[in-house]
């Protein structure tokens, strides 16, 4: 898609290989990626804006096309500042269809001009989220796979393993 700048906002607290995954998917499609980390969480999150930020910085350092922002308010706000005319989302499971869904309709009813762009993780990462990384990380479990190798480190060191 020539000069189409989109956005993949999230959380990413923590980035999984399932956001690589789609990060390196997304930068081979659009002319070019900002991956926008969502300052004002609703939950607090395990890592702070900064590490967030950093942790994407490294696993994208190679993809020249893409770039690691943050934003605060409305996502189509932060569109419109971007001048880009699509949100890439991933779509794991069937469950995550409803959230997505929602979102994608809310963000089009706000901004009709912008649209979402869906693309599907490899399935061996269909499962991953940062939420069961977490909590996996926390009861100890293996998440090598899961995640990049400098995000298990940070995640290990957070929860004194090593
Ligand atoms: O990784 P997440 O937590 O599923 O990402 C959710 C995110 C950041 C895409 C969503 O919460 C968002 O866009 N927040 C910004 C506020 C906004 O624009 N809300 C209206 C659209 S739902």
């Amino acid at each position: 898609m020539n000069n189409v700048t989109a956005i993949y906002p999230g959380s990413f607290d923590p980035t999984t290989n399932g956001h690589v995954d789609l990060i390196r998917r997304g930068s081979r499609l659009f002319h070019s990626l900002i991956v926008a980390v969502l300052t004002n969480l609703e939950k607090k999150p395990l890592f702070s804006l900064r590490d967030r930020v950093e942790m994407l910085r490294e696993v994208t350092r190679g993809m020249s096309n893409v770039s690691v922002e943050t934003f605060s308010g409305l996502l189509i706000d932060y569109a419109r500042r971007r001048k880009a005319r699509a949100i890439l989302r991933g779509l794991r499971a069937f469950s995550d269809y409803e959230y997505e869904l929602r979102m994608a309709l809310v963000n089009r009813k706000l901004e009709p001009e912008l649209e979402t762009v869906f693309l599907m993780p490899t399935e061996s990462y269909a499962y991953v989220s940062s939420r069961l990384v977490k909590e996996i990380a926390q009861l100890g479990g293996p998440i090598g796979g899961l995640v990049p190798p400098p995000i298990e480190k940070k995640l290990r060191l957070k929860f004194g393993r090593r």
